[in-house]
Formats: C-alpha cells, sequence, structure tokens
C-alpha cells in the first residue's frame, strides 16, 4: 500500500469526472447490452434469467466493478502492475493481472468481428439495402454475410483501425473526448427507438416477457450465463475498470460514480431488450433464435415503418459507437501495460498490438465458413 501514490503526479487522468463517467459507461454499454443482453434473454426463456442477471449484477457484478476501479485508483499502475503496488513486488498477485490481459486481448479478436457484422448492417442501411425486401430475404443477409469471409475481413478489418485511431488519440484526447461525444448520442437515439417501438402492437408483450418471471424456463445453464453476462457487460475480470480507474485522481470518490454507471448500464441492456423484443412480437417471430436476433429481427421492423430509412440507420450507428467505445477499453488494458512497462511509444504500440489483434480474429471469421468444420 506504501507505495501507492508514488509516480502519480506524472500520470495523465481524466479531464473531468463527467469524462471518466462517459468513457468508463462506454466500456461497459457494448454489444453485451445490445446484441447479446436480448438474444440471451431470448434463448433462455426471458423474465426469470431478467431477474437473476439482475441479482447477479446487484450481489456480483457491482461489489466487482466498484472493487476494480478502486484497485486502479489506488495503485495509479496498469492491470498487471497495481496488483503488485497495492501488494507485494514479485507475488503471484501478478499473475490476475495477466490473465485480464490476455482475455482483453481474445476477447476483443472476436469483439471486433461482430462489430464489423454491425458496420455491414449500417452500411446496408445507408444504402437502403432493407427498402422492399421480404421479411425471407431480410434474414437471408446475415447468412450471406456468414458466407463470405472477405467481406467480414473488411469490417473487422476497418472496426479494428477505428479503435487503434482512438486510442492513439491517448486517454483525453482520444478515449474520453469520443466518449463525450459518442454516448451522449448513443442515449437519444436509445429514446428515440424506445418511443418509436413504444407505437408498436408487440411493446406491451415485450414488457411481459422481460418482466413476468416464469420460473419454469429457468435452466442450470441459464443461471450460469446470468453470472457470466453480469461480469462481461460491467467490463469486469479484463483489467479494464482496473484500467480507467488508474486514470482516476487518488482523491476522486468513486462509489456513487460507480453506481451510476452500473445503474446506466443495466438500464441500457434492459431498454435494448424492450426495443428488440417488441419487434419480435409485433411480427410473430421466434424470441430464442440466438446470435442473429438482432441482425435479423429489427430491419424487418424498419423495413416497414415510416421513417424506417432514419431508424434503420439510425440503430446500427447506435450499436456501432456503442462498441467502438467498448473496444478502446479492451485495447487500452494492454497499451497502458506495454507503455508503462516498456517505455515505448504509444502510437507504436497500438498499431503493434492493434494489429495482432486483428490478425488474431481471422479464426473467428473464418470460423463461419472456411473453417466451420474445424473443431478441437
Ligand atoms: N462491456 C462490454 C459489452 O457489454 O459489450 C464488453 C467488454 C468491454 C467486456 C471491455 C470487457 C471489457 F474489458
Amino acid at each position: 500500500m506504501s507505495n501507492s501514490a508514488s509516480n502519480t503526479s506524472n500520470r495523465v487522468h481524466w479531464g473531468s469526472r463527467m469524462g471518466f463517467v462517459l468513457a468508463a459507461a462506454g466500456s461497459a454499454v457494448g454489444l453485451g447490452n445490445i446484441w447479446k443482453f436480448p438474444y440471451i434473454t431470448g434463448v433462455n426463456g426471458g423474465g426469470a434469467f431478467v431477474l437473476v442477471y439482475l441479482a447477479c449484477i446487484a450481489a456480483v457484478g457491482i461489489p466487482i466493478f466498484i472493487a476494480e476501479l478502486y484497485i486502479g485508483q489506488r495503485a495509479q499502475k496498469n492491470a498487471v502492475e497495481a496488483f503488485e503496488v497495492l501488494h507485494k513486488k514479485g507475488t503471484f498477485w501478478r499473475l490476475p493481472g495477466f490473465l485480464g490481459l490476455a482475455s482483453a486481448f481474445i476477447i476483443l479478436s472476436f469483439y471486433s468481428v461482430v462489430a464489423g457484422w454491425v458496420l455491414d448492417f449500417e452500411f446496408k442501411s445507408l444504402l437502403n439495402q432493407f427498402a422492399g425486401k421480404t421479411d425471407e430475404e431480410i434474414k437471408g443477409f446475415m447468412g450471406a454475410l456468414f458466407a463470405n469471409p472477405s467481406r467480414q475481413l473488411v469490417w473487422h478489418f476497418l472496426f479494428m483501425l477505428g479503435t487503434v485511431g482512438i486510442v492513439i488519440g491517448g486517454i483525453q484526447k482520444g478515449i474520453e473526448r469520443w466518449a463525450r461525444i459518442l454516448m451522449p448520442v448513443l442515449f437519444g437515439l436509445l429514446i428515440l427507438l424506445i418511443i418509436r417501438v413504444s407505437m408498436e402492437p408487440g411493446f406491451t408483450k415485450a414488457l411481459a416477457f422481460l418482466f413476468s418471471p416464469d420460473a419454469s424456463k429457468l435452466t442450470a445453464h441459464g443461471i450460469l450465463e446470468a453470472v457470466g453476462h453480469s461480469f462481461f457487460t460491467l467490463s469486469l475480470g479484463m483489467g479494464a475498470m482496473i484500467t480507467y480507474g488508474s486514470y482516476l485522481r487518488q482523491k476522486e470518490s468513486l462509489i456513487q460514480t460507480a453506481l451510476i454507471i452500473a445503474f446506466m448500464d443495466t438500464l441500457i441492456a434492459l431498454v435494448s431488450g424492450v426495443v428488440i423484443f417488441s419487434v419480435v412480437f409485433s411480427f410473430n417471430l421466434d424470441a430464442g433464435q440466438g446470435p442473429v436476433l438482432m441482425f435479423q429481427t429489427l430491419p424487418m421492423l424498419f423495413n416497414k415503418m415510416s421513417g424506417g430509412y432514419l431508424i434503420s440507420n439510425a440503430f446500427f450507428l447506435l450499436v456501432a459507437f456503442a462498441a467502438f467505445t467498448s473496444a478502446v477499453s479492451l485495447l487500452e488494458v494492454v497499451i497502458t501495460y506495454w507503455v508503462e512497462t516498456h517505455g515505448k511509444d504509444r502510437t507504436k504500440t497500438t498499431l503493434l498490438f492493434g494489429t495482432i489483434i486483428f490478425l488474431l480474429g481471422i479464426p473467428s471469421l473464418l470460423s463461419f465458413n472456411e473453417m466451420a468444420n474445424v473443431t478441437l
């Protein structure tokens, strides 16, 4: 503990508390909220799963969220060395830090592939390609994308490029600045969407599906998935919150801010669920269709509703923004560690690790096509 205040004076810090809140919320709110939470809720039968998820957030997620931020804030160090600063140098406490680092690395490699699908759908929205298509044709878009590795590769590359570009800017001029721009737009777009879907016939059914628990639908696997997701959605276990916490000044109070961020994250997941299931029930679709849920259901609605072109672009843009602000936090874990321990240039380090992570993502996107038969 003793050396926790060492070399903090020359460390970069967030420009303002609001900047930190938006950056940390940006990390937490991502594909996990808008893409994954609705689909795993659908697969696990709705309300009872949501209840378990909320309990996990309250009982496990929030305490660990606060703890991670606090470890970073006290230590003023990257996710690996933070434990050593607070404990003793040369102990096995480096290990959890390294595990976090490795997870951030691997997760970003496939996170970027899924984010690439989002960019592809945003591009299709921009070109108005959903217009005039039948529901079956719209469903086919996802299958066609899965079958096309080069198209996925381009989007994966562009997503990593954007992420690297933001991270090169640094804490204040990169991550914080972009969070300040993207997060308010994301909130605005989500409000727009919830107002719009509240006019759809499936809206009340969606509320019932999400908020009236039926315990008989709950499985052991579902409970495990809820626990796992409460970690993922709050960006826990990967050093991201330790890293972001380390850029907070030590005197800054933490608990209330952390609670606000966790609350925002949960609210956005629930609102995204309402949006997506309102569409599912308005069109009598299958709630349990898995990862393709968001990509197959929403364009159907956008296609049929007035102002659909704008809403479709708004939606996929929103998801892309959410994905960028999360991806930068994953990359920052690695960059903060490397720059701090090896004294290397931030730009070169970011380019190097961005490239490695991009390459690491390639097997993920090939797993849908060329390498579909390869299993371990
Ligand atoms: N919390 C992000 C999401 O819900 O999409 C994902 C994530 C970001 C996980 C950063 C872990 C992390 F360190």
